[in-house]
């Protein structure tokens, strides 16, 4: 990737996925990019949760009637998972954490999809039986993971909503 910038036009957001295995180098690589997210005073409310059983992560497709498909085929899932005890900011960390994953799987040629489960409570039920996920810990959201099969094409810096950017 050559520069930043084009590893922001090139995140975009994947629904269908091969049935391609991700190497586990790639989802080390990943889990590592994810642990060096800033997060508010240091406190570092998340947990990842690794899927890599795709019957498991297939049954999540399920967790929502609208807005899971991706789950269908995505061949890896990482599930971020907070203690909202931990930190005021845990939203936020969560968040950041959650985009890096998407940004390095980009980088790594993979694609990725936030998959919303925050205040969805049967998805949480859900993914939280197949992934193993304690009581206390509040679901985020799932990032499915795998190699495209579906082309997205780059942001069009030419098209970008400038009109959000504002002289102050
Ligand atoms: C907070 C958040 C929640 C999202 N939830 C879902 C979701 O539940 N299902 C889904 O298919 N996409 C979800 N997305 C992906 C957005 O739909 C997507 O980012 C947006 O349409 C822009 O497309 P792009 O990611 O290709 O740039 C979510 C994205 C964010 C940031």
């Amino acid at each position: 990737m050559e520069s930043f910038e084009q590893l922001c036009r090139e995140r975009r957001s994947i629904r269908k996925f091969t049935d391609r295995s991700v190497e586990k180098e790639k989802i080390d690589y990943i889990l590592r990019c994810a642990l060096m997210s800033p997060a508010g005073k240091r406190l570092n409310p998340w947990e990842f949760y690794v899927m890599q059983d795709a019957e498991k992560i297939h049954s999540l497709a399920a967790c929502k009637t609208y807005g899971s498909g991706m789950m269908a085929t995505a061949s890896a899932a990482i599930v971020v998972a907070l203690d909202t005890q931990v930190s005021d900011t845990w939203m936020c960390d969560g968040s950041i954490a959650a985009e890096h994953i998407m940004l390095a799987a980009t980088e790594q040629g993979l694609g990725s999809c936030w998959c919303h489960v925050y205040e969805r409570e049967d998805s949480e039920r859900l993914v939280k039986e197949q992934a193993g996920i304690p009581d206390n810990l509040t679901v985020l959201c799932v990032i499915a993971l795998g190699y495209k099969d579906e082309e997205r094409k780059p942001y069009d810096p030419e098209k970008l909503l400038y009109n959000k950017v504002h002289e102050a």
